[in-house]
């Protein structure tokens, strides 16, 4: 990238916000190695012999590529700026995938628990292997979660798929006002969510109507992710 480019992007907010993750980051150093050691490599090889797809960049086996997976979710808890117990932090990952984030999230002393439907058998196999509790549940719009006991310290969600309609195409204000009313709830009193959107169909992450629903609430923005604090409203 040209350097003229890289000012233009450093004085987009985006660009800004993203290299002030970056200073975050040196900030706060943590290595992906220390929790691939942790790993039981035995038990993820056997795993990754039923179910590994070489080359796969889609569909579940892709998380079965720890190399990529871990430092990817270290990323995000360094980015989240969730640092070692003491305090233990209460944290709920929605749509929890593989596990990666939430193993990260117990290796720091954490208590962790993921939420997710039970279509994948990689996902059972991982979240086994991780020692990771899970609840089983499929998020609808309109629809509030099970309950889920003591409020959370952190509430996340990755690459989100739950927010699809029946159509394919994404959850607008009125879904969210719901699913984030709800979300309250289930939050303390300082409590953080952090939602990183997958793109819709058109490759936009949130539509503007999206993007002011989630400015009124009291939310920080950028291009793919919302970082709401209980209370904002
Ligand atoms: C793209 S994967 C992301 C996995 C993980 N968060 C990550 O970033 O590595 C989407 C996740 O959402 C889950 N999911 C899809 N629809 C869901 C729904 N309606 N309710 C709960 N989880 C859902 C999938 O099973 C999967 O774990």
């Amino acid at each position: 990238m040209r350097l003229t480019q890289k000012i233009t992007k450093l004085f987009h907010p985006d660009g800004y916000r993203s290299a002030v993750a970056g200073v975050k980051r040196i900030a706060y150093p943590l290595s992906a190695s220390e929790f691939m050691e942790k790993l039981d490599r035995e038990g993820l090889e056997r795993i990754r012999e039923k179910y590994a797809v070489p080359g796969e960049k889609v569909a579940a086996p892709k998380y079965l590529d720890v190399a990529e997976w871990m430092p990817t979710n270290v990323k995000r808890v360094r980015d989240i700026r969730l640092f070692r117990a003491p305090p233990v932090q209460r944290v709920l990952d929605i749509g929890s995938g593989a596990g990666w984030f939430l193993f990260i999230v117990k290796c720091l002393g954490h208590e962790p628990l993921g939420l997710d439907i039970d279509e994948e058998p990689i996902y059972r196999e991982t979240f086994a292997l991780l020692g990771l509790p899970r609840v089983i549940h499929r998020i609808e719009a309109h629809q509030p979660l099970p309950i889920l006991g003591a409020p959370f310290d952190l509430i996340t969600a990755h690459m989100t798929c739950f927010n699809r309609r029946p159509d394919g195409s994404h959850w607008g204000p009125d879904e969210w006002m719901f699913f984030l009313d709800d979300l309250a709830k289930r939050l303390s009193k300082t409590g953080r969510l952090h939602l990183d959107l997958n793109p819709s169909p058109d490759g936009s992450h949130m539509a503007p109507d999206l993007r002011e629903f989630f400015v009124k609430c009291g939310a920080s923005v950028d291009r793919r992710r919302v970082l709401w604090r209980n209370g904002a409203r």
